[in-house]
């Protein structure tokens, strides 16, 4: 049985207020979070929406530093920029704080001293570099040197970005402060460390009594494997919250440690705008721990980089929090965090202006068009890729072909055929009893994805219903029954007026702009998202009534509009492929031994292989199995020459179902090893095992 909850509180990764937030960002947490949060509030749920900028850590110093400006300004900059884009993209948050608040700055010196007074931290004592003339230790960017290993005479504190070595900053030779340029000093620094460790057997009782994504699990599991390490919770650094203890005057609390704890203070704040101080404690703590699950279900809605903090570090905190038995916080109940938004086939990175911000995107295109957009593109369970065609497809295919030209087709016709009031029905029709079915289930069917974040999967669902609509007005033919059949015609056209309604409330979590037109194009009263969710299933639009004045939902994008668009894009310099870590696709769930041995793996020797014309990928290759000659195309032009493929033996599957490709029968498949950023290679053996040879 599903666990009853009694209010939901949600969280979005607090981004940094370190540079403009992009539709990477969007797509990662702030897009999937709005759209369950305005789902549940549709359903008439108790929930809050929390939101904030991360103001502290080190880029944000470096930032300012560049500038000649303080890191206030940048913050103060970057956090109302950011603030309003959000706004403008209808991210429906009850509270956007931001972390320099004296209320933040509160929490997170309340927990670090309640876990030092537990004793919960461990101080150590480390060597760092110390800058005597800027008289402070030197974070990691900040000192520069030569690298012990290769030479580089950039190498970074932490790494040496041209041999991908790491380091310790007292391995740089001839080190430099970044920020002066003099030779800095070694000197002791002491530090507070959290002893995640200790919290691993909690943390992984607690993980395994959730059901989290098959993304994010990998992820958590990966990490508990290895095991939990101590982590610093402070830091040598003029900006962010001081350490609250003597002998500390000069260190600030680590941005990990307290950012998480900006939810809270976020809530807190919250509380007080709205004249009610302890408010925030009903969503956040619980008085009878043992009911924690009957009271707060917590959604932490974040990009996949933050996972272990969400998964792991934030829930210990809370763990060792709530031991001190002062007050007992609710975990997460789930993280579901997404991969990344590529742009174009490739990072978007703020550097070299690749990809574009929220600021210039709504120049030019509504931001409903980007949240629909978005919304069926987003990275759920792989990285996913944001294509100026593919944007301009859908607005046109599918928000003005199908959303927006059902709605105005049935508006007109109302408009011009019945004085522009709604029509009444009479007897039903087959026709219309599937329309009125179609309609009926489609808010459980949206509603039931969406709750197990399938966003993209339930914004499909949504538009099928239109997409029926427009095919219901079709195959119905109101243009034909006005003259021949009236009853019939009124009856079409005033099932059409409540799909526009049913419409209105589904789409709302993901074009509310969009939404609230419908609702004041067909007069009703309050707006589409507070109409009730399984409203959607009902007909309340009432017959006699007058509808309003009709305007037109989505213009198309012109082909110029978005060659301007990629012309812009191909004038930023793409970002060279960073050496991060590859993106790693999760490991599908468990098989038999028997599902593994219903496929037959066969080594096959290449004797002939040529281009398909015409085809940018695909390679006909002709291969020997034992006594017999098949054809298989693969698509693997991109990655391999015919010349560089014959002769190899290589490992195919022999009992497929044959296909057809451009015409072509392949029968089988290669097995190649390709990673998530397109590199691929094909799996040869060695040259002297026979074709025909059964791999398992
Ligand atoms: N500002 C960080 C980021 O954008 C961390 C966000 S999540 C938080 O990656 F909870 F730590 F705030
Ligand atoms: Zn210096």
């Amino acid at each position: 049985m599903q666990p009853k909850f009694s209010r939901t509180l949600v969280t979005a990764a607090l981004p940094y207020a370190n540079g403009p937030i992009h539709l990477g960002h969007l797509a990662g947490a702030y897009l999937p979070a709005d759209i369950y949060v305005r789902y549940l509030r549709l359903k008439g749920e108790d929930v809050i929406f929390i939101c904030g900028s991360d103001e502290h850590g080190v880029p944000i110093t470096i930032t300012a530093e560049k500038e000649g400006v303080t890191p206030q300004q940048i913050v103060d900059r970057y956090h109302s920029m950011n603030r309003d884009s959000f706004a403008k993209f209808g991210m429906s948050f009850d509270n956007y704080s931001r972390t320099s608040l004296p209320i933040h700055h509160q929490t997170g010196q309340e927990f670090f001293l309640e876990f030092y007074r537990q004793k919960i931290l461990v101080e150590k004592s480390e060597k760092q570099l110390y800058c005597e003339k800027d008289r402070m230790f030197l974070a990691d960017r900040y000192v520069e040197g030569t690298c012990p290993v290769c030479g580089n005479k950039e190498a970074r504190g932490d790494q040496c970005e041209k041999c991908g070595t790491w380091l310790e900053q007292t391995q740089l030779i001839d080190p430099k402060c970044k920020i002066c340029g003099t030779t800095p000093v070694v000197r002791e620094t002491k530090h507070w460390y959290f002893p995640l460790g200790r919290y691993q057997k909690q943390l992984e009782e607690y993980v395994n009594s959730k059901k989290w994504k098959e993304n994010v699990r990998s992820y958590v599991d990966s990490w508990l494997k290895e095991g939990l390490e101590d982590r610093a919770v402070t830091r040598d650094l003029h900006w962010g919250i001081p350490v609250p203890l003597q002998g500390y005057e000069n260190k600030v609390l680590y941005v990990w440690f307290e950012a998480v704890l900006g939810y809270i203070s976020s809530t807190k704040e919250l509380s007080q705008k709205k004249g009610d101080p302890n408010l925030w404690k009903k969503y956040w703590q619980v008085e009878d721990p043992g009911q924690a699950n009957q009271a707060t279900r917590y959604i932490a809605f974040i990009g996949k980089d933050n996972i272990v903090f969400h998964t792991l570090i934030f829930p210990a905190m809370l763990m060792a929090w709530n031991e001190g038995g002062k007050s007992h916080y609710v975990l997460p109940d789930a993280v579901p965090a997404n991969e990344f938004l590529n742009f174009e086939g490739k990072k978007f990175s703020k550097s070299r202006g690749w990809g574009i911000d929220l600021r210039d995107f709504i120049e030019v295109f509504p931001s409903d068009t980007l949240r629909y957009a978005l919304a069926l593109n987003l990275p759920e369970s792989r990285d996913s890729d944001f294509y100026w065609k593919d944007f301009q497809a859908r607005v046109n295919n599918e928000l003005a072909d199908t959303l927006g030209n059902f709605v105005n087709r049935t508006l007109q016709f109302i408009q011009r055929y019945y004085d522009g009031k709604i029509p009444a029905r009479g007897k039903l029709s087959e026709l219309d009893k599937w329309v009125i079915g179609e309609m009926e289930e489609a808010p459980k069917k949206v509603g039931k994805l969406f709750e197990v974040f399938k966003f993209r999967d339930g914004v499909v669902e949504a538009m099928s219903l239109a997409r029926l609509a427009n095919k219901y007005f079709n195959d119905s033919e109101p243009w034909k029954s006005r003259n021949e059949n009236p009853v019939r015609c009124a009856t079409t056209v005033n099932i059409c007026a409540q799909l526009a309604r049913s419409l209105a409330v589904l789409l709302s979590p993901v074009i509310p702009f969009t939404s609230e037109e419908i609702w004041k194009m067909l007069k009703l009263d309050g707006s589409a998202s507070a109409a009730g969710w399984d409203s959607a299933s009902e007909m309340k639009v009432d017959s006699g009534k007058e509808i309003g004045r009709i305007k037109i939902l989505f213009t198309k994008i012109e082909d110029t509009t978005i060659e301007e668009q990629i012309k812009k894009t191909a004038s930023a310099t793409a970002p060279e492929e960073e050496p991060a870590a590859p993106a790693v696709a999760p490991i599908k769930s468990q098989i038999s031994i028997d599902d593994f041995r219903k496929v037959d793996l066969r080594v096959a020797k290449v004797v002939s292989c040529e281009k398909v014309e015409k085809s940018e990928k695909l390679l006909r290759i002709e291969v020997q199995i034992g006594p017999e000659k098949r054809q298989i195309v693969a698509g693997i032009s991109k990655h391999y020459k015919p010349e560089d493929l014959v002769g190899k033996n290589v490992i195919v599957v022999a009992n497929l179902a044959p296909a057809k490709l451009m015409g072509l029968e392949s029968n089988g498949m290669l097995l190649a090893a390709s990673t998530e950023d397109g590199k691929l290679t094909v799996l040869t053996t060695a040259a002297d095992i026979d074709s025909g040879s059964i791999v398992r």
